[in-house]
């Protein structure tokens, strides 16, 4: 399974990506505008960290289809390879998904919270489509189950769009979502910290370390292979 961040600050990107295998990066409007900086430096300051290989997900403010193609268009320009236009579905964003596809950009069909959505993005060619967990949590739905459902409905259909679960507030949600078989999960650098976080792992290492003071007080392992 994919582990991307979901954040557009630079400082989280460089540090997430100093530490753990990320897939990419994911941004929507909402992420963006919390930096209140230049987009277009913006995007180059990431890909510039993420380097060449790694996924990076943007999204359209566009409306209308062909203003939407327009946007993949000017994106791809500044984000070079490995971009995805994220597109949140609509009629016009289905529209705007084929002509993408047309063109050869990668599609991120977002904003996705029903299993009809997913298939229909699907059928229109998007590469990943993204469902939002939390936020289905939040109104007392089943942000998993529509995954799970999701998921199978793909496999049934040999359907090869990929999943990119997106809006998630704990490890539990990332851990259900990661058993349902979904490809990939995007999640905030916080969560990523918390995702390796377990107190018992902290008490082991503080053993582990008394233990071998015990005997080799200050020196380290490299320090006795000299
Ligand atoms: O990319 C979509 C995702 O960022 C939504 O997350 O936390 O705003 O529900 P959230």
């Amino acid at each position: 399974m994919l582990y991307l961040i979901d954040t557009a600050n630079l400082e989280a990107i460089k540090k997430c990506c100093e530490y753990y295998p990320v897939a990419g990066v994911t941004t929507n409007p909402t992420i963006v505008s919390k930096e209140n900086t230049d987009f277009k430096k913006l995007l180059y300051s990431i890909r510039e960290i993420i380097g060449a290989d790694k996924m990076l997900h943007v999204q359209t403010t566009a409306m209308e289809a062909g203003e939407i193609l327009n946007e993949a268009i000017a994106l791809k320009n500044v984000v070079g390879d490995n971009f995805y236009l994220k597109i949140p579905i609509t009629k016009e964003g289905i529209k705007a998904t084929a002509m993408c596809k047309d063109k050869g950009f990668g599609v991120t069909m977002t904003a996705i919270f029903t299993q009809q959505q997913a298939l229909i993005a699907a059928n229109a060619g998007a590469d990943f489509v993204a469902p939002y967990i939390n936020r289905l949590d939040n109104i007392v739905s089943d942000g998993v189950h529509v995954v799970e459902e999701i998921v199978n409905m793909f496999n049934m259909y040999d359907i090869k769009t990929k999943i990119l679960a997106a809006s998630f507030k704990n490890v539990e949600q990332v851990h259900k979502v990661a058993m349902t078989g979904a490809g990939a999960v995007t999640v905030n650098p916080d969560i990523f910290d918390m995702l390796i976080y377990h107190p018992l792992t902290y008490y082991a290492i503080d053993d582990f370390c008394k233990d071998w003071e015990t005997v080799y007080g200050d020196k380290l392992v490299a320090d006795l292979l000299k």
